[in-house]
Parts: structure tokens; C-alpha cells; sequence
């Protein structure tokens, strides 16, 4: 299993569990913008038994030394596997390295492995944005967390 930056070649394979997973998909075009930014940092997990395949992504805007993450998804049937985790620990290794000391990110109050997932990874809820959220309405759950240096 490798974990490394997200390239253009990598985004019929994103796309692919984007649309699985999310009702509000993002589009090949806007994960093509980010990649281009300096500011983002785009990262996947690609097996390579019998032949090379995306499994996970995530990715992060930052600004000076803090950094939201935009994406976090685990192809379906790979959730539960412990690859969120994996690719979240790469993640604030790789932002640790660029300076990053505060990570922020937002969750829908229903998703609870995701929930679940963070506050394992050190994250603490520390806001709440009512109905901020459509198809389904629902509240997002503001978290963070402080990277070691
Ligand atoms: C949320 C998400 C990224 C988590 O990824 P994941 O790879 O399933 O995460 P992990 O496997 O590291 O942990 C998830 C659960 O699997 C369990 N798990 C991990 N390894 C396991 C194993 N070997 N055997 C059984 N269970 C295991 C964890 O304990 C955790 O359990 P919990 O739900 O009871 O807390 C993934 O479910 C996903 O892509 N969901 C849809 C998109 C989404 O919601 N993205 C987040 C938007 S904010």
C-alpha cells in the first residue's frame, strides 16, 4: 500500500468513489483545480496487488500555519479496514512537515464513523453549524486538532 500525492491521471479512479459515496459529488473539474494550487495538498492510497487501484483520498487547503481538510473518502468496499486512519496519520505527518500546526475540518452530525474516526485521530468538536448541510439538512460538527511539532 503507498500513500502519495494525487496526480490528474488519478481522477477517474477519485471520481468513481466520489459518486459512490457522496450525495453532493464533487466534479472532476473542481478536484482539477485543487491539484493545480500550491496551497492544497491532495493525497491517495493506491494498492498494488494484481494491479494498481485508488482505494482512498483525502485532501487539505492550507493557509499560513493552519490547514482545513476538504475531502476524506475510503472506497466502499474498503471502509473498516483501518485505511482512514492510515491515510489521516500520512496526512498530518505530510502536513506536520509543511509547517501545519492546526487542522480544522467539519462533519455531518449523522456521520458517526467519521466522528468516531477523528476523535481517535485527536481531533475535538468545537463548533457547530446548524443546517449547514443540504440533501439531507443536517448540522456539521466543527472539529480540530493541534499537530505536535
Ligand atoms: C469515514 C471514512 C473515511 C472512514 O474510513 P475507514 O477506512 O472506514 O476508517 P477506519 O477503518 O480507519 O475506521 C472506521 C471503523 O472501522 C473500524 N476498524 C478499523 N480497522 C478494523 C478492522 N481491521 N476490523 C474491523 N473494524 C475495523 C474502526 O474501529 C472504526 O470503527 P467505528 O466505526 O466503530 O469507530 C469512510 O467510512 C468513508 O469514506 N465514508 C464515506 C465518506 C465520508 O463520510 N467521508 C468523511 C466526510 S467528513
Amino acid at each position: 500500500m503507498t500513500l502519495r500525492e494525487m496526480t490528474v491521471d488519478d481522477i477517474g479512479a477519485v471520481m468513481e468513489i466520489e459518486r459512490d459515496l457522496f450525495p453532493d459529488p464533487w466534479t472532476a473539474e473542481g478536484f482539477l483545480t485543487f491539484l493545480m494550487r500550491d496551497d492544497a495538498m491532495f493525497l491517495v492510497i493506491e494498492e498494488n496487488r494484481k494491479k494498481k487501484e485508488i482505494i482512498a483520498y483525502a485532501g487539505a487547503l492550507m493557509v499560513l500555519d493552519e490547514c482545513d481538510i476538504t475531502n476524506v473518502a475510503v472506497r466502499r468496499d474498503r471502509q473498516r479496514e483501518g485505511n482512514g486512519g492510515f491515510l489521516l496519520e500520512g496526512m498530518f505527518r505530510l502536513l506536520s512537515e509543511r509547517g501545519i500546526r492546526r487542522i480544522h475540518l467539519e462533519v455531518r452530525s449523522s456521520n458517526e464513523t467519521a466522528l468516531r474516526l477523528y476523535e481517535r485521530k485527536g481531533f475535538i468538536r468545537d463548533g457547530l453549524r446548524k443546517g449547514y448541510y443540504t440533501g439531507p439538512l443536517e448540522d456539521a460538527i466543527l472539529m480540530t486538532k493541534e499537530l505536535e511539532v
